[in-house]
This record gives C-alpha cells, structure tokens and sequence, in this order.
C-alpha cells in the first residue's frame, strides 16, 4: 500500500521505523498498544510482522484515527481504534478487559496530518483561525483562546518555557497590546507576521521566525507536558515480562521527563537532594534498552526533515 500523502505532497514516513520495531520485537506476537497512531504508519508495520499480534491504536484527533482505521482495514479484528488521549491508557485498558500488553509505543508530538493542515492552525504556512487542538472535537481552549484569556506573563512564560524563544517577553506584549485595542491574535498569519515583526530582521536563520512560538502555543494548547510521567508508570505496570516500551520524543522537556521516569523505573534514584533516603519512588522495574537516545541517522533526516529532532528511549520489563 502506498504511503499515504502530507498535504505538501510529502509522503508520510513513521519516524525511527527499523529501530521502533528491533525494540518492540513485535514478532513474537501479542497485544501492542500504539498510543500515537497517527496515520498508522508504525501500527502498519507492527500488524506486519505477525498474524499472531494485535494493536490497540489510540488518538485524541479523530480525523487521524478515521484515516488510520481506513489504511488497517486488511488486519480486520487485529486492529482496535480508540478516540482517547493515552493519559488515560490503564482505565481504557480496564474498559476492554484487557490486562497486560506485550509492547507499547508512544510516538509523541504533532503528526503530518495535523502539520500539514490547511484549516486546523498548526502552521503558519496557510493562513487559518488559530486552533491548534489535536482533539478538534474536544471542548479545550483554542490557542487564540489561550492569547485572550491569558496574562502576558502566562504568554511569555510559554513561549519561552517551551518555544526557548529569546523575544517571547516582547512577542506576548505585542499579543496584549492587540486585544487591549480591541484586535486580538485570532490566525496563523497575524501571529506569524507578529512574531517576524518582534524578532526583527535576523542573519543566517534557519527556521522562520514564527517556529518556536508555534510549537509553545500548540504544546500549551494540547497540555503535551502534562501527565507524561504518570502514564510512563501505568505503562511498565501493563507491560508483561519482557514486554517493551518504545518512546519517541521530539522537545527537549519531553525527553527530559522521559530519561528521568525510565531511569527511575529501572531503580536509579532521581531524588535531587540526596539524603540518604530515597523519596522518588526508584524501583527495578525494567532494564534500560537504550542508555542515550537513539536519534535518526543523516539518510533518515534527509528523506524526512521533521525527523531531526526525534530521541528514542526503550525499556524491558524485568519479571517481578
Ligand atoms: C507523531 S504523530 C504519530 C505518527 C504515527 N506514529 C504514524 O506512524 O503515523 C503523534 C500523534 O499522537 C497524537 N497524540 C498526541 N498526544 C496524544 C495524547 N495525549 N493522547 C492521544 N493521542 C495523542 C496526535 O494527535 C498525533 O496524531
């Protein structure tokens, strides 16, 4: 089946594919949960290497789900799509009657589908209301919500947090300067033409200007952060022995807290003051599989850019 196409024509590549699966060892067959599927592109490969293997496929955007669900009809029952944010993995996986799972992935961040997007606001390449929400049925705020309702300290603290932007004081003043005469930031173009305005004229940039404050406000508007080292622990309590976990992260923040949950899930104490006694909660649970980050090789980056930033960390269930 041919890969199916971003809207600039690109086609959609699964980040880290080779590496995803030598962790996951689908092969042996099971239940897989992919937390991120997206357009189906790591499920695909997973439901490929065994009749014997099952996937669970969550997804806030039920756009992607829809498109995923189409491009697995062939594995029939083997495929089980859910709309749920992966937050809530252990009560749906109750839901189901399921209760150990052989290998789980969770490929975070945006997808193409949502990048490429003309309508949805992700981009500042077409012009659209400011939304952002990867659950666009969901009742969260929009992003241009975010920029009414929020102070200008709120503003500028995300888009630094997480966009590192050195002008995010300035950008967030210019943003409340607008709604105070009665213009507020509501699409793509107005932020990003703000943005390019605040930054001034730049040497030898290499991204637009208007990236990093895109990817703050979308990593606020969809609470990326939020809840991740708490769903890294409901994860090795599903897996069996020997089942694996897979993550890929593309924010320096995410794979901090991911480095810091695996490490502490293989017993290595992550208390910042050390006492003497342990109060991170470090227990042996797993084995590392990856002591630093695997991250894509040049071929990889060249075929698909977006790849750059990809860090993956996997670990084995230890029998308990
Ligand atoms: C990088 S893409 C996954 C791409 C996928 N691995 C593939 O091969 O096509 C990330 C996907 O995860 C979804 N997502 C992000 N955070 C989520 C969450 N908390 N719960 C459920 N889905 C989430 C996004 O909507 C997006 O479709």
């Amino acid at each position: 089946m041919a890969a199916p196409l971003g809207g600039m024509g690109a086609p959609h590549r699964p980040v880290l594919l080779r590496e995803t699966i030598e962790f996951l060892n689908p092969e042996r067959g099971g239940l897989f949960l992919d937390c991120t599927v997206g357009l189906g592109g790591h499920s695909e490969a997973i439901l490929e290497t065994s009749e014997a293997t099952r996937v669970i496929g969550f997804d806030r955007d039920e756009q992607a789900l829809a498109a995923a669900t189409q491009r697995l009809l062939r594995f029939g029952q083997r495929f089980h799509p859910v709309h749920a944010d992966f937050r809530e993995v252990l009560r749906i996986m109750q839901g189901l009657g399921e209760e150990q799972a052989a290998g789980v992935l969770a490929d975070l961040g945006v997808s193409s589908l949502q990048f490429d997007s003309e309508t949805r606001g992700f981009s500042f390449r077409f012009d659209a209301p400011l939304d952002m929400r990867m659950d666009a049925a969901g009742d969260e705020d929009t992003a241009a919500d975010l920029l009414k309702r929020l102070s200008e300290e709120e503003i500028a603290r995300i888009i630094f947090e997480y966009g590192e932007e050195r002008n995010s004081r300035r950008i967030a003043k210019w943003i409340v300067e607008h709604r105070e005469q009665g213009t507020p930031i509501t699409t793509t173009k107005a932020l990003a033409d703000l943005v390019a305005r605040a930054a001034g004229k730049q040497k030898h940039q290499r991204i637009h200007p208007a990236t990093r404050t895109f990817q703050a406000l979308r990593i606020a508007v969809n609470r990326e952060l939020e809840g991740l080292a708490p769903f890294v622990e409901q994860v090795v309590d599903l897996l069996e022995t020997d089942g694996r976990f897979v993550v890929i992260s593309f924010h320096s923040l995410e794979d901090r807290i991911m480095k810091r949950e695996l490490r502490r899930l293989a017993g290595q104490c992550q208390c910042q003051h050390r006492t003497g006694v342990c109060n991170c909660g470090a227990r042996r649970a797993v084995e590392l599989l990856t002591k630093r980050p695997v991250t894509p090789d040049e071929f990889e980056v060249e075929a698909n850019p977006r790849a750059r930033s990809a860090k993956l960390r996997a670990c084995r269930k230890l029998a308990v």
